[in-house]
């Protein structure tokens, strides 16, 4: 959206004015993210976290292109190149960890940006083409995560796969030759490890570019605000720098202290000591785990225990899928007008105590082993998943009493809709 008020670049010395005429890319940069785009100014640190997958998302590539050149992938050797990286490559062990964790901290970063979209209802018209697009980084990012992380080939790395890929062998009749067809074999060996490799490398590139599209499309109508009101006024906004590249910076020095207490600290809380061990086809682990973004839907996968009509393990992996490809009804599930959160009371109970608990349960158990109580816990929060996207989402949206939205963004900041009386409670003007 561009406003009437947004400043405009005005190249001042002979080299940008040049640069402007042949290849405008400062201006573009300018009007993007610089003092030429005008943002709501009331964004709170929720709004941050789509920066830091941006810088996540650099972090990865960057780390995992000099990786590459120092990782084998050839199942004879793989295990062990991990480990010359580890112990031979100068500062190879700190690439490795910052890789590993960075994968952590981005699907964290990315959560978080997530379900600030579905409290402010981010996804609601006009911002449809941002949330589908970032539903589709989402999955990539899924499939990337799970091929890197058989790239090591510990056991985990080899079991993981064998576990997820099996998953396509539950497709009636096309199932088996889907899974040879996809592994290279009958089971993960080094024609899965090769194309694993290939793709794990590629789909980060693919990623980069679907973000380009997700921030074309934000620029179309712009950032949503907490309130959900658009921007009406030249008040209601602020220029993007120096504010929000302030406000950005700060939550990314946020990030880097905590990020690098993981890297330097506690660098294998969140791997699996299993995946120490070289992959061994002949020796099954007592607990298979994927790492633990996939845990919610894990446990959605493993929620289905009964045949019925079909079988419990295609009802299984038919619900994980559709537990994320929901997300791309969401805008059409939730029509309601009001946006934010903060003026649906009702939508807001079930947000606090439906979906966060039922999310929570689904991490738990996804990472617990497939035993009661954690299988009913798991059946009865996969219900409540589907039950809250499908029917309350679609019924708030249509029956909830929602409260007064404010004028304006500038009213919400400044509480003018809600003037005080003086002598209640204002200072009075001296
Ligand atoms: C590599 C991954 C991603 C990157 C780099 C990224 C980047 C960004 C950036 C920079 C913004 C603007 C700032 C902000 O609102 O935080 C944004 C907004 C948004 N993103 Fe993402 N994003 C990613 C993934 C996703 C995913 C997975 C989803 C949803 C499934 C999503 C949904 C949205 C929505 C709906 C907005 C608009 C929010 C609003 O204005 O209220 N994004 N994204």
């Amino acid at each position: 959206m561009s406003f009437p008020w947004a400043k405009h670049y005005a190249p001042t010395n002979p080299v940008t004015r040049f640069l402007d005429e042949k290849l405008p890319l400062p201006r573009l940069v300018y009007n993007a993210v610089g003092a030429g785009y005008p943002v709501p100014r009331n964004l709170n640190y929720m709004w941050n976290f789509g920066v830091l997958a941006g810088f996540c998302l650099v972090l990865q590539i960057v780390t995992g292109v000099i990786l590459a050149m120092h990782y084998a992938p050839n199942a004879l050797v793989a295990f062990a190149s991990t480990e010359h990286i580890m112990r031979d490559v100068n500062w190879g062990w700190m690439l490795r960890y910052m890789h590993a964790n960075g994968a952590s901290f981005f699907f964290l970063v990315i959560y978080l940006h997530i379900f600030r979209g579905f409290f402010y209802s981010s996804y609601k018209a006009p911002r449809e083409m941002i949330w589908l697009l970032g539903v589709v980084i989402f999955l990539l990012m899924m499939a990337t995560g799970f091929m890197g992380y058989v790239l090591p080939w510990g056991q985990m790395s080899f079991w993981g796969a064998k576990v997820i890929t099996g998953l396509f062998g539950a497709i009636p009749l096309v199932g088996e030759p889907i899974q040879i067809w996809l592994l290279g074999g009958y089971a993960p060996d080094n024609a899965a490890l090769n194309r694993f490799f290939s793709l794990h490398f590629l789909l980060p590139f693919v990623i980069a570019g679907v973000v380009i599209l997700h921030i074309w499309a934000l620029h179309i109508p712009g950032s949503s605000n907490p309130t959900g009101v658009e921007i009406k006024s030249e008040s209601d906004t602020v220029p993007f720098h120096p504010y929000y590249t302030a406000k950005d910076g700060f939550g990314l020095g946020v990030f880097l202290i905590l990020f690098s207490i993981m890297v330097f600290f506690l660098p294998n809380f969140l791997g699996h000591p299993d995946n120490y061990i070289e992959a061994n086809p002949l020796s099954t682990p007592a607990h298979i785990v994927p790492e633990w973004y996939f845990w919610p839907f894990y446990a959605i996968l493993r929620a289905f225990t009964v045949d019925f009509i079909l079988p419990a393990k295609l009802w299984g992996v038919l619900a994980m899928f559709a537990a994320i490809l929901i997300w791309f009804l969401l805008p059409w599930l939730d029509k309601g007008p009001v946006r934010s959160g903060h003026y649906r009371p009702t939508f807001r109970k079930f947000f606090w105590f439906g979906l966060i608990p039922t999310m929570a349960v689904l991490f738990y158990c996804g990472g617990a082993p497939a035993e009661e109580p954690y299988v009913m816990l798991s059946q009865i929060a996969t219900a409540y998943y589907f039950l809250h996207f499908l029917v309350i989402l679609p019924l708030l949206s249509r029956a909830e009493r929602t409260e007064p939205l404010p004028r304006s963004i500038t009213d919400a900041v400044l509480h003018s809709d809600k003037t005080p009386v003086l002598g209640e409670n204002a200072e009075p003007a001296v």
